[in-house]
């Protein structure tokens, strides 16, 4: 043996680890995050992850810029119960009463939007899902539904349901690993009640897709 291979050989399994990104001075603004779920990936990664919920005691209308500083990814998913279609039937109704729960809601969408303006992040995405939002802020980018990234999941079973959401933003489209919807909706099946916690349940972010868009988003 050369001396060349004996240092070859020494050396072989001995390769340095890829060193990883510092991404910490990279700050992702997540919005109306209560679970934590979209922006998991990102605080795993090491980023500055700033997760702002009214529930955890934060108002996302009430954030200065100075609170936040600048924003390399923004994340939002305000309160749809002013715009879903599944909630339609009731907003003749609810118009009738006053404009007060779509005035709340915009001003949530309108706060996402401000920051999105002022910080100029690298990508922003807002969510929310099939209904009326489009008539204030235009088309959306894309729609998913959460079995579509049923593959990103460790137990690919936690996502294999139907509730189609759509996304607006300037983003990377997330790569699709699909699973049976063997569940069918089992949101609104299994959680299709009123109270606060099948409602948070109903609208927590599903793992997958979170994976995947950081994959597709960095
Ligand atoms: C449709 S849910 C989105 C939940 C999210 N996908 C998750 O996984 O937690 C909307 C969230 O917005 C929060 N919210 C409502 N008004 C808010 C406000 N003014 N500022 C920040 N969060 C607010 C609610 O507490 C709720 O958790």
């Amino acid at each position: 043996m050369t001396y060349a291979d004996y240092i070859r050989a020494k050396t072989a399994n001995h390769s340095p680890e890829p060193k990883k990104p510092d991404n910490s001075k990279k700050t992702i603004l997540s919005l109306c995050d209560y679970s934590g779920i979209w922006s998991d990936p990102y605080r795993e990664a090491g980023y500055n992850v700033i997760q702002i919920d009214l529930k955890h005691g934060d108002d996302c209308r009430l954030l200065t810029l100075e609170e936040v500083g600048s924003v390399y990814g923004l994340l939002s998913a305000p309160v749809c119960t002013a715009f879903s279609a599944a909630g339609a039937r009731h907003w003749k109704k609810k118009e009738e009463e006053g404009d007060e729960q779509l005035i709340e809601g915009l001003s949530i969408v309108d706060a996402t939007l401000r920051f999105v303006y002022l910080n100029k992040p690298k990508f922003w995405v807002l969510e929310n899902p099939v209904g009326r939002l489009k008539h204030y802020i235009g088309h959306h980018k894309m729609t998913f539904q959460p079995c579509e990234f049923g593959g990103w999941c460790d137990n690919p079973a936690e996502d294999a349901y139907t509730k189609r959401t759509c996304l607006w933003g300037d983003f990377q489209e997330p790569e699709k690993k699909p699973v049976d919807p063997v569940d069918g909706s089992k949101m609104h099946r299994l959680y299709g009640g009123k109270s606060e916690r099948t409602k948070e349940m109903r609208s927590m972010t599903p793992r997958g897709f979170a994976r995947a868009f950081f994959t597709a988003n960095q």
